[in-house]
């Protein structure tokens, strides 16, 4: 069989990133199998590497991939280690599908999940994103994703003070988790399960040794509040991002039991002024590409270089998501 064509396209209009934002490869062959495209990938594991963190984000198109399975073995092929679900701090909940893959925040169609990078809210996170589209929605349910880097030389000439806070400050977040799973919500991961306790005792032991402080509530919810966090980072190669929360936080961290006005502030315990959070967002909003899915596309993001989220949307919507461990390449000490 004759090799498979895969050509960059074009998906998106280019703003002023200094990269294409997000590169993107697509098959143009109809009879290509699914181990064409392991070889392929195989073939130029490290150039694609160095694209994606160049880039922040590279989109394969047209691929033959159908379901969880054919997903795990494409990540495979790019030999990087996992970082599990279990593990994380992650306050989503999700549904794993392979070992290496699960479902995409599992909150409600009308429930915006607005931009952030992945975990950057607790001190343990991944460096890389894979996502696939297994069934595209009716309409709507874009993931829109953001240069962070972009996003904080703007920011930087828009609102220094407020950087120089972040930067100087750190910031501290705040949310409580449910006894149970509460599916209806995108922070609705109970405590038993982000701290992988069984019970209180086991909980407050996890908690004290990764810093955080806390406070039991009624109806055996759990509030807690991290360590103080860096907002801004420095990557490999010195380009410095936003690397943080506060958007989603600040934006969505809303449900029964949280109130996004509680869910912020400096790492000296100040108030994050409502008015630059305000020009991040709408800054953000500007910067931002939304990635319409197709099935069978696969989107690998750059953790700390691109924010996303997930736009509402009708209908079914499947985007399933595998976590790439930090292997200390990307961020600056
Ligand atoms: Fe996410």
């Amino acid at each position: 069989m004759s090799k498979p064509i895969i050509e960059t396209v074009s998906v998106a209009d280019q703003q002023d990133h200094g990269a294409v934002f997000p590169l993107a490869y697509a098959l143009q062959t109809k009879q290509s199998t699914l181990s064409d495209m392991h070889e392929w990938i195989q073939s130029r594991r490290d150039q694609l590497l160095e694209q994606l963190a160049q880039h922040g984000a590279i989109l394969f198109r047209g691929f033959p991939i159908k379901d969880a399975e054919d997903f795990d073995s494409v990540i495979r092929t790019f030999r990087l280690d996992s970082f599990t679900y279990q593990e994380s701090l992650s306050n989503a909940v999700r549904v794993n599908r392979t070992e290496l893959v699960f479902t995409a925040n599992e909150a409600p169609p009308e429930v915006s999940i607005f931009l952030h990078h992945e975990m950057a809210q607790t001190p343990l996170f991944p460096s890389r994103l894979f996502f696939c589209c297994e069934t595209a929605p009716e309409s709507d349910g874009e993931t829109p994703i953001c240069r962070s880097d972009v996003l904080l030389d703007r920011l930087q000439e828009r609102e220094p003070d407020f950087v120089a806070a972040c930067e100087n400050l750190g910031v501290r977040y705040s949310n409580v988790m449910p006894a149970q799973d509460d599916p209806e919500s995108g922070q609705g991961r109970s405590w038993k399960s982000t701290l992988d306790a069984a019970d209180t005792a086991e909980a407050e032991m996890r908690l004290d040794k990764l810093g955080y402080a806390y406070e039991w509530l009624p109806d055996n919810t759990l509030r807690v509040t991290t360590p103080v966090l860096p907002a801004i980072r420095t990557l490999v190669g010195g380009r410095r991002v936003f690397f943080n929360q506060l958007i989603a936080a600040f934006r969505g961290w809303q449900d029964v039991r949280n109130d996004p006005r509680k869910s912020i502030c400096f790492g000296d315990d100040s108030e994050i002024p409502t008015d630059s959070m305000n020009v991040a967002i709408e800054l953000a909003d500007e910067l931002s590409f939304n990635l319409a899915w197709q099935d069978g596309d696969v989107a690998l993001i750059d953790n700390y270089l691109v924010m996303h989220g997930r736009r509402p949307f009708k209908g079914k919507r499947r985007v399933l998501a595998s976590l790439v461990a930090d292997d200390g390449s990307r961020l600056a000490a």
